[in-house]
């Protein structure tokens, strides 16, 4: 049986959880179903309103680039834009997200 990637948030109080992830999932998702305080996802996927931010900060590099419509949602975000921001909800997980670490600002 294939292994689900392990994703680890950081809690905007600091603290560590570790999620397992379907790879039929994207990140949103993943935060909703385990309870991930700070995602709120009002839009539910649809890109349109940039409350699912989080910042990736391992594998940053690795994931897919952000396209055009979500870099410009990222200019909307509560939380400071940081180099590895990303709208959750963009993010499909696969097998490069195993073991990523993934931070919730404390304002979406
Ligand atoms: S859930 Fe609204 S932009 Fe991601």
């Amino acid at each position: 049986m294939k292994k689900m990637p392990s994703i680890d948030f950081i809690l905007p109080d600091g603290r560590r959880r570790s999620c397992a992830a379907a790879e039929t999932m994207n990140l949103m998702e993943v935060a909703l179903k385990n309870s991930i305080p700070g995602i709120i996802a009002e839009c539910n996927g649809s890109a349109a309103c940039a409350t699912c931010h989080v910042i990736i900060e391992d594998p940053a590099g690795a994931l897919d680039p952000v396209s055009d419509h979500e870099n410009d949602m990222l200019d909307f975000t509560a939380a400071p834009r940081e180099p590895g921001s990303r709208l959750s909800c963009q993010i499909m997980v696969d097998a490069r997200l195993d073991g990523a670490t993934v931070r919730v600002p404390a304002a979406t």
